[in-house]
């Protein structure tokens, strides 16, 4: 590794904050043994917050129906190949029940931009969660809403929202996008969401098409000033019925590598090993794991629907990704010393000694 990486990496792990070119001297500078280092900084930093605890969401994929035509995303409007679903909200119910058995406490609602969800139909769904299970945390993936609407689900009980930034320099969005999406909308929502109280998350793919080490160190950048609570970082991976079918698909070193650097810049973060990073390697939620992330996500929806949540190729859906097999997941987590934890789950203050500034 060079002088000046490491250099680096120690001052993010004190700092917690770079110019945008030392973020992008970091990604080009990326090798096996940066990684190990800034691995090391981040499992030092995620164990003074969270001790070898692991959250678990339980995550429903509540339609795959989208008015969305994202060029990288399987469930895109134009894919006229995927078989589409809706889950009507008492089977939405059953998931969060059968969860709340299991041990969820925290119930990700997750979906395309469907135009069936509609504030009504979400507020009574999230009010009758709250009502069901008062001591669990309702987060929200559903996409691009307005001010208003986002207003009246956090009224009505919804304690957290994801919504990946994608990318956060603009003409990489536009590479990403059809002309009708607007990064600047996208941008608007996470402060919209963020004003209003919501925990939030953003987020990225790694090895998206087109993606340069700048538009990575911008996510960084990004990341650092929007301070979120959670922030989902996956392997982009190809779909065969999307324009970028024959695109390669992002590397897992990489990703672990953003994720120990996530940690470094917002250590108190709540970071998923995402499915994404667990499809691309058969001990991918490990690695992620091992190099910062302190969330997994197993997949709660109805086992007829999850094979048509198809964001990628060969998206995994079955095996420790699955709910059900919860106990395989906890041995796994207890394998490489960390154990799942049963509660909300919530974002950790950090203590004194790791605010910038402070000597440690
Ligand atoms: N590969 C990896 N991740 C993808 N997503 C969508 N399509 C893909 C893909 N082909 C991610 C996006 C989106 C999240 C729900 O899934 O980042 O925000």
């Amino acid at each position: 590794m060079n002088g000046q990486v490491q250099e680096l990496l120690i001052r993010l792990s004190r700092e917690h904050a770079l110019r945008l070119e030392e973020y992008q001297t970091l990604i080009d500078g990326f090798s096996p043994e940066a990684a190990a280092f800034a691995q090391q900084a981040a499992l030092r930093l995620r164990k003074q917050i969270y001790g070898e605890d692991i959250f678990i969401r339980g995550l429903i994929e509540i339609s795959n129906i989208c008015r969305n035509d994202c060029l990288y995303c399987g469930i895109r409007r134009s894919n006229a190949h995927c078989s589409r679903y809706r889950l009507q909200p008492e089977e939405i119910l059953t998931c969060t029940d059968e969860g709340y058995a299991l041990g969820f406490r925290t119930f990700v609602l997750q979906g395309g931009e469907d135009p069936f969800y509609t504030d009504a139909i979400l507020t009574s769904l999230i009010r009758e969660i709250r009502q069901r299970h008062p001591d669990c945390a309702i987060t929200l993936s559903l996409g691009e809403r307005g001010m208003s609407s986002f207003r009246r689900l956090r009224e009505a009980g919804a304690d957290r929202y994801l919504l990946r930034h994608e990318t956060a320099d603009p003409a990489h969005y536009h590479l990403l996008h059809p002309p009708e999406c607007s990064f600047e909308h996208r941008m608007q929502c996470l402060s919209d969401l963020k004003q209003i109280g919501y925990q939030v998350g953003c987020g990225f793919m790694t090895g998206s098409p087109y993606q340069t080490s700048a538009n990575l160190a911008r996510d960084l950048k990004f990341i650092e000033l929007f301070h979120p609570d959670m922030c989902g970082i996956g392997p982009f991976i190809p779909h065969h019925d999307t324009p970028f079918a024959a695109f390669p698909a992002g590397s897992v070193p990489l990703t672990c590598y953003l994720l120990s650097l996530v940690r470094l810049i917002v250590p108190t973060v709540l970071l998923p090993a995402t499915t994404a990073l667990g499809t691309l390697a058969p001990n991918g939620q490990e690695l992620g794991i091992l190099s910062g992330a302190n969330v997994v996500m197993p997949n709660l929806s109805p086992v007829s629907v999850r094979n048509k949540y198809m964001l990628y190729d060969n998206k995994r859906s079955t095996g420790v990704d699955s709910a059900e097999h919860l106990e395989m997941l906890r041995e796994r987590m207890r394998t490489i010393g960390y154990r799942i934890i049963t509660d909300r789950g919530d974002v950790r203050s950090a203590p004194d000694s790791l605010c910038p500034g402070a000597d440690n």
